[in-house]
């Protein structure tokens, strides 16, 4: 497609990406968190402007620089994500779960910083579940054109099959991970889409490694045609 066509991909589309890891508070100095960089949420964002979106990109903490015209809201824990997503996803059309949230955090948050004792050689944190934030939007009453990532390091295609029916969303980006070469810290990706056609029939495609923009690129383009071709 020539340059003008493809500018205009998400004219007039509103889309929400969540991106980075979250950090959860065990007391005022510590925090759980994980490797995500934020690098394919941002790739995603930046992709999705330069098609002609308006993007609101809502970040963990993750030392970026905040892709040219973009809205970026930052925020640290997985319920503060939450409630950033909700407030956006009523207007978007489409929003894209990148984020690596962390599924658990501490059932507590201790006001003050805590203190090794001389007795505990163990010390047991118990951890809580937080909410699922993809599952939630894809469970509005008025949904956005919901896509999902799926990050594993085995069995791959079997649970990104079940996570895209289980959170009922309209694609899934399964990511292998248990290569350090591609995903998380890298600066490229490869990863394999999956979606159900007008049929049920659960349809893929591969995106071989390439850099993360390009991956994002791809990854935006097909799920435009899906989402076109659906009439969501
Ligand atoms: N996700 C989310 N909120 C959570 C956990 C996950 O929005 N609390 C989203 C991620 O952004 C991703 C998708 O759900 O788009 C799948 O995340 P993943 O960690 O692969 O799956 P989980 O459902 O958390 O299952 P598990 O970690 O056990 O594989
Ligand atoms: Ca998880």
């Amino acid at each position: 497609a020539d340059k003008q066509s493809v500018a205009a991909l998400l004219a007039n589309q509103h889309l929400v990406i969540t991106a980075g890891p979250t950090r959860e508070a065990i007391d005022p100095v510590r925090y759980l968190s994980n490797h995500s960089s934020g690098k394919m949420g941002f790739a995603l964002a930046t992709a999705a402007q330069q098609l002609g979106a308006t993007v609101t990109l809502i970040a963990g903490p993750c030392q970026l620089p905040t892709p040219v015209g973009v809205t970026r809201i930052d925020v640290t824990s997985a319920e503060d994500m939450l409630a950033a997503v909700l407030t956006a996803v009523p207007s978007a059309d489409i929003f894209i779960g990148c984020a690596a949230v962390a599924d658990y955090r501490p059932a507590t948050v201790a006001s003050h910083k805590m203190k090794k004792t001389a007795e505990q050689d163990e010390l047991a944190l118990t951890l809580i579940k937080n909410p699922d934030i993809l599952a939630t939007v894809s469970n509005l009453t008025k949904p956005p054109f919901t896509i999902g990532f799926a990050a594993e390091t085995n069995d791959v295609a079997r649970y990104a099959q079940s996570k895209l029916v289980r959170k009922k969303l309209a694609m899934i980006a399964a990511n292998d991970v248990s290569s350090s070469a591609i995903g998380f810290n890298s600066d490229v990706n490869a990863m394999t889409l999956y979606w159900h056609d007008q049929q049920g029939q659960l349809k893929h495609l591969d995106l071989p490694v390439a850099d993360k923009l390009s991956i994002a690129t791809q990854l935006l383009q097909h799920a435009v045609k899906l989402k076109n071709s659906h009439d969501f």
